[in-house]
């Protein structure tokens, strides 16, 4: 079984050659994202293996079909750049990793959240600078505040679990209410509700045509004075330019984000010596209430060893044709 990787960092390397140690699968890693510009060198192989970042349309699906691949695996749990309908067509099976560490992503939510509040990322190089004042390092109890929890999928629930831990009062919408999540405390509320009413609002819905900027100057403006917004989900939830307006107007308290609307031309390189063009997000990485980190949430020993296995294992059933057609981890 042979699988061209792309979009392929060192760590992926690590673990998918440590979950191959038997040497069953054959493996082809590329650093460049999968699209147009290098389909044609697809070549001898049953798989592909993609990330948050390829963009797997029409014209890619074509020639991957035409080059005989079969198998399209994301090492993820996010399907937005896959053109499900045209794999359908060309006969692909596209599979994902649904859940690998749920409690991965909210942790990171969740470290976001403390970090953005008590500033111990500024705190750290201060005292690094032997500057040992604590001016400007202010923040608030999470305890008692309202924490607003869009999507209550496996992440959500997770996230949920932790703030209901810090003493908070939970309220969530999603459209489908989860009844553990209600017996521990969580309320569901209509969504209008937490963004007038919440302190603190983080997404964990997946982006889709309903979902796309559910943060826009229209909810933005309906929000509370200095609420706090938490992303770690997809960027195309975030109107960003909206969000620009709503810091500088200080409607908006502060905002941590793991992704960003245009992060494939941006995260998982390093552009250190870079003039980067992108506008917008050299402007929101200027305000000293934002924390962006680099699509890290999902970053655990934990989760990569279980996309790794999870990933060879839908390889696997997807070419043996052995899928249980209730396998969440089959999209196709
Ligand atoms: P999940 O499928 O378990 O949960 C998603 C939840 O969102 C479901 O309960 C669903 O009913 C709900 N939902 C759907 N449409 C909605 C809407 N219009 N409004 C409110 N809720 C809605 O997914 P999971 O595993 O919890 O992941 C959530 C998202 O997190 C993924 O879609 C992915 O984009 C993102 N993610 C980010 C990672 C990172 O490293 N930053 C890693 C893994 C996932």
């Amino acid at each position: 079984m042979r699988i061209a990787f792309f979009s392929t960092q060192p760590y992926d390397r690590f673990f998918f050659e440590q979950e191959n140690a038997e040497g069953k699968f054959s493996f082809q890693f590329y650093e460049t994202h999968l699209g147009p510009h290098i389909v044609h060198a697809v070549e001898d192989v049953d798989a592909v293996c993609v990330f948050v970042n390829d963009k797997i349309n029409q014209e890619v699906l074509s020639v991957l079909a035409d080059r005989g691949v079969k198998v399209i695996a994301l090492r993820c749990a996010g399907f937005n750049n896959v053109d499900l309908e045209a794999a359908k067509k060309y006969g692909i099976r596209v599979c994902r990793v649904p859940a690998y560490s749920p409690e991965a992503v909210a942790e990171h939510a969740v470290a976001m959240l403390l970090t953005l509040n008590r500033k111990t990322h500024k705190a750290y190089n201060r005292v690094r600078e032997q500057n040992f004042s604590l001016n400007g390092l202010l923040g608030f109890n999470i305890h008692g505040r309202t924490i607003g929890v869009i999507g209550t999928g496996k992440i959500g629930k997770a996230f949920c679990r932790i703030m209901l831990g810090f003493g908070c009062k939970v309220w969530a919408y999603d459209v489908f209410e989860d009844l553990d999540l209600r017996n521990a405390g969580v309320t569901y509320v209509p969504l209008n509700q937490i963004f007038e009413q919440a302190d603190i609002i983080s997404l964990h819905c997946p982006l889709m045509p309903e979902t796309k900027h559910l943060i826009n100057e229209e909810s933005l403006s309906k929000m509370k004075e200095g609420v706090v917004l938490i992303n770690t989900s997809r960027g195309g939830l975030v109107d960003t330019k909206a969000v620009v307006e709503a810091l500088k107007s200080q409607k908006l308290g502060g905002i941590a984000i793991d992704v960003y609307e245009q992060e494939e031309k941006i995260f998982f390189k390093d552009l250190s010596t870079v003039v980067i063009q992108d506008d917008v997000l050299q402007r929101l990485t200027s305000f000293p209430n934002v924390l962006l980190t680099a699509h890290q949430a999902f970053f655990t020993d934990e989760a990569l060893t279980q996309i790794a296995k999870i990933t060879l294992r839908n390889v696997k059933e997807g070419l043996q044709k052995t899928v249980d057609k209730l396998d969440p981890a089959f999209l196709v």
